[in-house]
């Protein structure tokens, strides 16, 4: 078992997450961050942090797809062990519909 992100970090990236975690496993890319779900020992000590309840377990409703997208995308991404900025019009993305499509494959800018 793991935890995963979902949709709605799409463009909101809070990062509160990456503070966290004991095991440093989440990766950033230009608008999401992913969990590489091997390294993740399922703690869930990052679920309440997200602020956009955007990490969830992947054995919940609507898990499925994306533990293959946090594996896939853990792989190409730099890690990411310190919180920066979150994206200035990140509010205005929380909970939006549709943000799956304007999921960015790119890796965070260095
Ligand atoms: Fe890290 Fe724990 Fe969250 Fe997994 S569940 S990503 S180990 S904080
Ligand atoms: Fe994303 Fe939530 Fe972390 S919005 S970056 S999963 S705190």
């Amino acid at each position: 078992m793991t935890y995963v992100v979902t949709e709605n970090c799409i463009k909101c990236k809070f990062q509160d997450c990456v503070e966290v975690c004991p095991v440093d496993c989440f990766y950033e890319g230009e608008n999401f961050l992913a969990i590489n779900p091997d390294e993740c020992i399922d703690c869930g000590v990052c679920e309440p942090e997200c602020p956009a309840e955007a990490i969830i377990a992947d054995t919940e409703d609507g898990a499925e797809p994306w533990i293959e997208i946090n594996r896939t995308l853990a792989e190409k991404w730099p890690n990411i062990t310190v919180k920066g900025d979150a994206p200035g019009d990140a509010d205005d993305w929380n909970g939006r519909a549709g943000k799956r499509e304007l999921l960015s494959e790119k890796p965070a800018a260095t």
